[in-house]
């Protein structure tokens, strides 16, 4: 049978619907979901705030930086939020928030905060995988609305790698 691109999508679907340890199948073509994550004035200068984004088995961390950031949301365009799983082999990254970078613990990679993440030095060859954000004015909320990247141990948006 020759490989064509619905044989590629169905065995991709068969490998997710295998089932994933800590990280759900879910539909691929289901809509990015809406979660809020803080008030902005309860973000502190360099004290990250946890959520998970699209759901409970993607760990994310959104973050106030000391100045504006180019996609930064709230009254002073400085919040910004990333997937914590390093894009090299998935270690959870933590925030150093003297250089206001994500390093991870593992091979060390280290991924810019304020420039979209993007990777400054280490194994990883793409950016962190940006959470997209909005802000409501009148309620204050920081709601995480999508996704720019793909997350570690994805094949798209929302459905993981079969794990054993
Ligand atoms: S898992 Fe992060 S650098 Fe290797």
């Amino acid at each position: 049978v020759p490989f064509s691109r619905r044989n590629f999508l169905s065995a991709s679907a068969a490998i997710a619907a295998a089932g994933a340890a800590g990280c759900a199948p879910t539909e691929s073509t289901a809509q990015a979901p809406s979660i809020g994550i803080a008030k902005a004035a309860q973000f502190v200068v360099g004290t990250p705030i946890a959520f998970s984004y699209p759901d409970p088995q993607s760990p994310a961390l959104a973050v106030r930086l000391s100045k504006a950031a180019p996609h930064g949301v709230g009254p002073g365009s400085d919040i910004v939020a990333y997937s914590r799983l390093c894009v090299h082999k998935g270690c959870p990254v933590g925030y150093n928030a003297h250089q206001e970078s994500f390093v991870c613990p593992c091979h060390y990679s280290a991924y810019d905060a304020e420039q979209d993440g993007q990777l400054i030095i280490g194994h990883a060859t793409t950016s962190l995988p940006r959470i997209l954000l909005s802000y409501d004015t009148h309620s204050d909320l920081v709601t995480a609305t999508g996704v720019d990247g793909l997350i570690y141990g994805r094949i798209n948006f929302r459905t993981c790698f079969a794990r054993t």
